[in-house]
């Protein structure tokens, strides 16, 4: 394994096993220059979205680093104020302008279930899913998207998806790390070839420094962190983890020396609950 190896997804494209995440990295300088030093540890996919307001520094970071277009894999989201066919044409349009890019590699649904779209009888997010992925199919067609996903989508909404896409999602990137490892959704996505991206692989900093993992870091001499990565690849997920610091960029990387081995792996299985679980989408309040 290495970094520029990669996963086929269902539709034949190949995306790098592991990404680089910038949920929270300051639009700017900040997110500009998390980018660069990802690009120049040897980083190829870069996961964005609208809301993290940072599309123009991604896009900027990467037109500078002279890195080929073609070698890249980027990810961007639509937001929940964007849920109808028309508002995702948009949202597309704005992001890929943002980003300077003429088509993104990976376009997904960020949420299934906006409470600003939630309805009493529970049946509203299923239709304005249905015409938003009808406008991921269409900007899938005309390859300003070369894949379309989702993210935060439980079995339910899949299921529901399937009742009308023409396309089927190619990913789900969702909460996935030792502290919960979403095993009936992980599941379904394999059944179903998508591919299970995992966000927060190292449940945003809060595992950081997990004692009960700090036996299995030592044995590799590696830290923490790079054990997390680590057993997110071994479980076959497409880990996305995020850092602001240069240091951190490149120890993330440096996960390919190194294996876990069965009581390794069983041992982190058992931190279930450790550090925080993934936010319930029909009751998230955004
Ligand atoms: N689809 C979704 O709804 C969704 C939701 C959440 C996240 N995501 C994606 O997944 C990515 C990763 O998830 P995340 O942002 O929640 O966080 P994460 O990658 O689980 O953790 C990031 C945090 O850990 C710290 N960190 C990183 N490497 C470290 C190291 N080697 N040693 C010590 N601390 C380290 C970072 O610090 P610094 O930043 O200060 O360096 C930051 O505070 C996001 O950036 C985003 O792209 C998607």
């Amino acid at each position: 394994m290495s970094l520029t190896d990669t996963y086929t997804l269902s539709n034949g494209i190949t995306i790098p096993i592991m990404g680089f995440g910038t949920w929270q990295s300051e639009d700017g300088d900040v997110a500009y220059q998390a980018v660069r030093w990802a690009l120049e540890a040897g980083y190829r996919h870069i996961d964005t979205a609208a809301i993290y307001g940072n599309e123009s520094s991604v896009g900027r970071a990467i037109k500078d680093s002279g890195v080929d277009r073609k070698s890249l894999f980027v990810t961007t989201k639509l937001w929940n104020d964007a849920h109808s066919y028309d508002g995702a044409r948009t949202a597309l349009t704005d992001s890929l302008k943002k980003l300077g890019l003429d088509s993104v590699d990976l376009y997904l649904i960020h949420w299934p279930n906006p409470a600003a779209i939630r309805s009493q009888d529970n049946q509203t997010w299923k239709e304005t899913n249905a015409e938003t992925w009808r406008a991921l199919e269409d900007a899938y067609k005309t390859g300003k998207a070369k894949a379309i996903g989702v993210s935060n989508f439980q079995i339910h909404h899949l299921e529901a998806l399937a009742e009308t896409q023409t396309i089927p999602p190619m990913v789900n990137q969702i909460f996935l790390n030792p502290s919960d490892q979403q095993p009936d959704l992980v599941k379904y996505n394999d059944e179903h070839d998508i591919l299970t991206e995992a966000y927060s692989p190292l449940g945003t900093g809060k595992l950081v420094n997990l004692p009960q993992v700090a036996s299995v870091a030592k044995k590799f001499n590696k830290s923490v962190p790079q054990v997390l990565i680590r057993w997110s690849l071994e479980k076959g997920f497409l880990p996305l983890p995020k850092s602001t610091h240069e240091d951190y960029i490149k120890a993330n990387a440096d996960v390919f020396d190194f294996k876990l081995n069965t009581d390794d792996i069983a041992q982190l299985d058992r931190l279930v609950g450790v550090g925080g679980s993934h936010i319930d989408p029909d009751l998230s309040d955004f």
